[in-house]
């Protein structure tokens, strides 16, 4: 791979080219996870020459390279204007940190609401079940145990009254989601926010996912409830530029209220002979090519930009719920409020998770949800500004895919698989059962990962939780190897 007397720039460029072949399209309209494309021309080469040009900035020192400090306060205070904070306001003393992804902020809320409270022996943060994974992730790295606040089945929120209950004394955090990834509803922050206050606790709004799009529904006529600053005991707030604000990725803003809440966020170190080391965020040498980029990115598409990016973005998602509501043998899991739309299967003869392969064989790329606790597998697809001129294509699509998953039939798990997932424990998956396990699903990554994804959805969705993350684990461990 690394030539003797390395490689001319065209060739690995030619290279990188053919590699990035083998992905989904990241633009274009037809990728509803991963990807947020507003389809703006020159965009893509505005953002990447910002990034260029700040790639090899350092954020460890912001003394050093102050350039990077004016942009990341240029990218906290646009966040915090539009999120209900900002000179003039009650929040008027926001502050935040810009780090690399809704996952690092998720952390970074609760490490700073932990070390609030060095007192407590055994922290506890509350999360609603729709909550994000990334909170869990938070729980396992700090040592913090995670309450989960079941979600009703009809209306996919928690109910405030259960947050409430589930407050203890060691309560450091109670969070909660505008909106939730999975299905796109807004929690009630109003109610959840007053209950945590009132305990004297932390209260979190994940708004990595709709933040940057909300507001701009709200201006727009969208109902949208409180959900930022203008709500007592919001205490700190998410939100990912590198989804609806449309920067390339790495890049999300963690704010909290005033400097008191956000100080415990911080670790500093001076006990080494090296130069003394303050970290707002868990990396310590950042690039400043994410920052410099989402900073282009906003300072091109403006207000208005992003106000005309929400309106094709609502109509996009208006159309492709009136093509769900079209079909028959679909329900939209929830009403849209915001940018997701969601839907499951009404009977049993018809397979989500052919459907999914039938809309990928046609074009579209939807996620798979498995099922969970009482919420029956569903599909989500994230909608974007691109997805626009592309819609009134996806309801034939639709239509014809529900006609040939019919056809196909539900996927039948052979019997030792049913029986694999259904009863074996994740310590009982040996390295052997799985490497026999993958090479039969194709997923030994001798071919790359196979088209139809339908038998391994259905041996992950028969599986309980634990039992998923095992398989995937060691799946996606077999996936990555060197190559030589
Ligand atoms: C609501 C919400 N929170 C957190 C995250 C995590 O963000 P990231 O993937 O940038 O780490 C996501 C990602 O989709 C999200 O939708």
């Amino acid at each position: 791979m690394i030539d003797s007397d390395g490689a001319p720039a065209e060739r690995v460029l030619a290279e990188i080219r053919e590699l990035r072949a083998l992905d989904r399209p990241t633009h274009g309209g037809r990728l509803f996870a991963y990807v947020y494309d507003p389809a703006v021309p020159g965009l893509d080469e505005l953002a990447a020459a910002a990034h260029a040009g700040s790639a090899h900035v350092n954020g460890l020192d912001p003394t050093a390279f102050p350039s990077l400090l004016a942009m990341e306060n240029a990218l906290v205070g646009a966040a915090a204007r539009l999120l209900g904070g900002g000179p003039g306001t009650t929040a008027a003393e926001v502050v935040g940190s810009v780090t690399s992804g809704g996952t690092e902020s998720l952390i970074l809320a609760v490490k700073a609401a932990r070390d609030a409270r060095p007192e407590l022996a055994a922290p506890r943060i509350v999360v609603p079940a729709s909550g994000h994974a990334a909170f869990a992730k938070a729980a396992h790295l700090l040592g913090v145990t995670l309450d989960t606040v079941p979600v009703d089945p009809k209306t996919l929120r928690p109910a405030a009254a259960d947050v409430a209950a589930a407050i203890r004394p060691e309560t450091v955090l109670v969070a909660c989601s505008a909106p939730s990834y999975a299905h796109g509803v807004i929690d009630p922050v109003a109610e959840i926010a007053a209950a945590a206050a009132a305990a004297g606790v932390r209260c979190h709004v994940d708004a990595c996912f709709g933040g940057w799009t909300l507001p701009y529904l709200r201006r727009l006529g969208v109902p949208v409830p409180p959900f930022d600053f203008a709500v007592d005991g919001v205490t700190s707030i998410s939100v990912d530029l590198h989804k609806y604000a449309y920067a390339p990725k790495g890049v999300s803003v963690l704010l909290h209220r005033d400097p008191a809440l956000r100080a415990p966020q911080y670790f500093a170190y001076a006990d080494w002979p090296g130069y003394t080391m303050v970290n707002p965020v868990l990396a310590s040498t950042r690039s400043g090519g994410p920052i410099a980029a989402a900073y282009a990115t906003l300072r091109h598409l403006g207000d208005a930009g992003y106000l005309r990016l929400a309106a094709a973005t609502r109509d996009a998602v208006t159309a492709l719920a009136d093509a769900v509501r079209g079909v028959d043998g679909l329900r939209l899991m929830a009403e849209p409020e915001s940018t997701v739309v969601c839907f499951t299967a009404t009977d049993l003869e018809l397979d989500l998770f052919v459907l999914v392969d039938e809309l990928t064989a046609r074009g579209w790329h939807t996620q798979p949800q498995l099922r969970y606790a009482d919420l029956p597998p569903s599909v989500h697809l994230t909608v974007t500004a691109s997805v626009a001129p592309r819609v009134a294509e996806f309801g034939p699509d639709l239509t014809a895919a529900v006609a040939a998953a019919r056809a196909a039939g539900p996927v039948r798990l052979p019997a030792e698989l049913r029986a694999l997932a259904t009863a074996l424990t994740p310590r009982a998956l040996t390295p052997e059962l799985v490497a026999g396990l993958a090479a039969g699903l194709g997923l030994d990554g001798g071919q790359g990962v196979p088209e139809r994804m339908a038998l391994v959805n259905t041996l992950l969705d028969a599986a309980p939780p634990a039992l998923r993350e095992r398989l995937l684990v060691e799946f996606v461990s077999l996936l990555q190897r060197p190559s030589w």
